[in-house]
């Protein structure tokens, strides 16, 4: 098994830690919530880094390290200039090297962190893919989203922005402050404090046997956005 299709520790994305990416001090909902404007100002990065800092002067190390990891990831990962939808319909997923999908790519219980095909303004955009066998989803799942075992959301931590990068058997695990989702019902939060599952993106087979997007997520990304 890859590294990439490894279920306990999946691909980081591009230029970022798999800790990293998240604002522990959310910003206020707008939609997408990955491009306000805090996550799109490196001078807003900066002075987080900086109060930061002077948590670990006043407050000690475990303070540090819940606030220090997630401030690197998102102003990396996302076109500062682009304000439109993140996948759209007939839009490819693809790998960190830029390969398509092929629907055979992972084996059942298999997760794979995949991105929108790259156009103007979206290089990066770190997406969950995941498959098992198809009559094991239910509850919050919208199975019209999924195909072929396949169920894709967003890996953005809706508690603070983090990647939701671990497994613990089925459940995704975000190592930022343990928040867990479960992928076999709508990635509905199961434990720890995001307050809402990960929304999920539709997805199908294109005719030519690669997984696309067949509209954007169904919910806001990452912290806010209700
Ligand atoms: S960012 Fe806090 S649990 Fe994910």
């Amino acid at each position: 098994m890859s590294d990439k299709t490894d279920p306990a520790f999946d691909q980081q994305y591009p230029g970022s830690d798999e800790s990293a990416g998240c604002c522990c001090e959310s910003p206020g909902a707008s939609q997408p919530t990955i491009y306000q404007e805090f996550w799109r100002d490196t001078r807003g990065e900066l002075h987080r880094r900086d109060y930061a800092k002077g948590l670990a002067t006043i407050g000690g190390l475990t303070a540090v390290s819940s606030l220090i990891a997630p401030l690197a990831g998102l102003s990396q990962a996302f076109n500062p200039g682009y304000s439109g939808p993140v996948y759209e319909d007939g839009i490819a997923l693809v790998d960190g090297d830029g390969n398509r999908i092929q629907e055979d790519r992972l084996a059942e219980g298999e997760q794979l962190t995949v991105f929108p095909e790259p156009r103007p303004g979206i290089d990066n955009a770190p997406t969950l893919l995941v498959r098992f066998p198809e009559d094991d989803y239910g509850g919050e799942t919208n199975l019209e989203f999924t195909i072929s075992g396949y169920a894709a959301f967003s890996k953005v931590c809706t508690h603070a922005g983090c990647m939701v990068a671990n497994r613990d058997g089925n459940t995704l695990v975000c190592p930022c402050h343990s928040g867990l989702f479960d992928p076999l019902s709508g990635a509905t939060v199961v434990g720890g404090p995001p307050p809402r599952a990960l929304p999920q993106l539709p997805i199908t087979v294109a005719s030519d046997g690669h997984l696309i997007a067949t509209g954007d997520f169904e919910g806001a990304i990452g912290p806010g956005g209700g």
